[in-house]
């Protein structure tokens, strides 16, 4: 069956990763100017790449106290802060603005929704992936790999260098995401942006989206359990190989989204300890890992080439141990993030939409 068949694209990368590892490490020195770089980033994404450099220039207690709501002020900035619900407290208000995305949706999709939304994820199975394969084969040429947060030592503050850790991801063309996109789209049925919606925590579709090739061998900084950020976010990886236990599958804490006490308390006291490492992307380790073990189910995703997995990564999870000679070939894709005042209003308008339309079909 078409859907078994290995991409020619993957099978090439594997034996190249096999025979010389190096030439996926290839980074080019980016001499572009930040004009430039503007440019290429398009005007559209000034006003966030302000924030950002705003953002980093505050005084943490101001960062605390001026952007509790948004999304990529991940831990507080203060012990202060830290000693206080302040954590907890947003992190239910964000709990609480995502689920209100399940009041603008039809009847017949609230149970299999709200049900993702608790799980915190959504598999889907996607069937013969091998018009992929020229995208895949292309991008290892034309882009130029980064990390993309997957470090080869753990975020503990050591630095110890982790042996035979190695990643690289590329990132597809404008046209290739377009492409991509629409593969996608032709594959997935309308209820999947239901789940993608539950998931990123406000109403939105599967549409521009940027897609990476991850290719990721051994250990890595996200061999740890750890959350994203403390508001929930959606990012998807399909996998482009069969995955089994030994090949660094997805892992997962399901429900742990919703235990804003927990969460926090580790938040908070990885900053109290001076955890710097940590503090934005909580770890846990040891005795709080084995606590989140039993408190939550691990799920462990293996699957044949083509598994889907949407997930909301403000919960715990892991990228599973690699115990292959194989690299883990992947394409990954993330929904635009939102904080709390985005969440709201999108939230608040879609279902405000909803009951008028329904309102209206009621009485016409
Ligand atoms: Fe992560």
């Amino acid at each position: 069956m078409s859907e078994h068949k290995t991409l020619n694209a993957v099978a090439q990368i594997e034996s190249l990763f096999a025979e010389d590892k190096s030439f996926f490490l290839k980074r080019e020195k980016d001499n572009l100017s930040l004009f430039k770089k503007l440019k290429m980033k398009h005007l559209y994404a000034l006003p966030s790449m302000l924030t950002r450099r705003i953002y980093k220039l505050l005084p943490n207690l101001l960062k605390d106290i001026i952007f509790w709501p948004w999304v990529q002020h991940r831990a507080p900035a203060t012990k202060y802060f830290a000693n206080t619900r302040y954590d907890e407290l947003r992190t239910l208000i964000d709990i609480k603005l995502s689920s209100m995305v399940l009041r603008s949706f039809p009847q017949e999709m609230i149970d299999s929704t709200k049900n993702t939304f608790d799980k915190g994820f959504f598999v889907t199975q996607l069937n013969d992936i091998s018009e992929l394969d020229i995208h895949i084969s292309d991008v290892i040429n034309y882009s130029k790999p980064s990390h993309a947060g997957a470090r080869p030592y753990l975020k503990d503050g050591k630095n110890k260098e982790i042996q035979d850790s190695f990643s690289a991801y590329y990132d597809f063309s404008t046209e290739a995401n377009k492409h991509i996109t629409s593969f996608m789209l032709k594959r997935l049925d309308n209820k999947f942006n239901y789940h993608l919606s539950a998931l990123a925590g406000y109403r939105c579709r599967f549409k521009d989206i940027s897609y990476s090739l991850g290719i990721v061998h051994g250990e890595n900084s996200n061999s740890e359990m750890h959350q994203d950020t403390f508001a929930s976010i959606a990012k998807g990886f399909i996998y482009l190989q069969d995955v089994t236990i030994d090949d660094s599958p997805f892992e997962y804490m399901a429900g742990s989204y919703k235990d804003a006490a927990f969460r926090s308390l580790q938040s908070n006291n990885s900053i109290l300890i001076d955890d710097i490492q940590s503090s934005g992307a909580t770890r846990l380790r040891g005795k709080q890992l084995e606590e989140a073990a039993n408190k939550y189910s691990l799920q462990t995703f293996i699957g044949r080439s083509g598994t889907l997995i949407l997930a909301n990564t403000a919960a715990y999870h892991r990228k599973g141990l690699h115990n292959s000679t194989k690299p883990r070939i992947t394409l990954n894709f993330e929904i635009k993030r939102k904080g709390l005042i985005g969440k709201l209003f999108i939230n608040l308008s879609a279902a405000i939409r909803f009951n008028i339309i329904k309102l209206l079909k009621k009485n016409g």
